[in-house]
């Protein structure tokens, strides 16, 4: 059976200033199976970022498409992009953003309650989550209790409360050392497993690449196989 999570066929993305007019994304094409793990690498300013933004709804491509599980993503209207970005999608970035005076617990429940879930078994679900991710001991804590990894190992348990089938995780462990590091890599690459989702991750960081299933170069605004022909 073809399981297929995400299928792309060309997507392009221009970014116009006064000064200029780039081409970021140029006609790519991605294909992405259920369950995989897909690391993006490639040049900083390559486009990784861009087309991040447009797989998980932030922002909208010129022209091409993206069928993303039952969603034909191109075609969707603010309201239902909303629900296809807050429902299909958790996002990891490199900086946590968690919420300064709210508790790990809280923040990792928000994006239950705010697709309308009430508050009791949103938090139930969140602790569940962090407890899940190794963080049971650390719920009521606010941000600036928790070191660097456990804000991100936080924040991934935010990606994950509602039950997203895809993780979008744009250069994770770009800001921490190398023990935070080894733990997000060894977190992220156990999602597909435990929470059957496929992850698609941004990255510079090469032992973070190499524990992806798959390895795609980003270059000249398509998608190449890694130490393929990047055209
Ligand atoms: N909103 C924007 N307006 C204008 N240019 C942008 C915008 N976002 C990104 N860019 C430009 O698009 C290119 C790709 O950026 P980005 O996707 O962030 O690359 P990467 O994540 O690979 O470093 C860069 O040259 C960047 O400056
Ligand atoms: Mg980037």
């Amino acid at each position: 059976m073809n399981d297929q999570l995400l299928s792309v066929r060309g997507l392009s993305k221009h970014f116009r200033t006064e000064a200029e007019d780039l081409a970021v994304l140029v006609g790519l094409d991605l294909e992405v199976a259920a369950r995989e793990s897909l690391a993006i690498m490639g040049a900083s300013g390559s486009g990784k970022s861009t087309l991040l933004s447009i797989l998980g709804g932030l922002d909208r491509a010129d022209s091409g498409e993206i069928r993303a599980g039952s969603w034909q993503v191109e075609g969707l209207g603010e309201r239902e992009l909303s629900a296809y970005r807050s429902g299909f999608v958790g996002f990891v970035f490199q900086f946590h953003y968690l919420i300064r005076d709210f508790s790990a617990v809280e923040n990792v429940a928000l994006p239950a309650m705010m697709r309308g879930e009430p508050r009791v078994p949103s938090l139930k679900k969140a602790t569940a989550i962090l407890g899940e991710l190794g963080l049971g001991d650390r719920l009521h804590h606010i941000p600036a209790k928790l070191s660097g990894g456990e804000r991100q190992r936080t924040a991934i348990a935010r990606a994950l409360i509602n039950s997203p089938q895809l993780v979008l995780a744009d250069e994770p462990t770009g800001n921490l050392d190398a023990v935070n590091g080894e733990a997000v890599r060894e977190l992220l690459f156990g999602l597909p497993r435990r929470f059957g989702t496929t992850i698609i991750v941004a990255t510079h960081d090469a032992g973070l690449a190499t524990r992806a299933d798959r390895r795609l170069l980003m270059s000249g605004g398509k998608l190449a196989a890694e130490g393929g022909d990047a055209g």
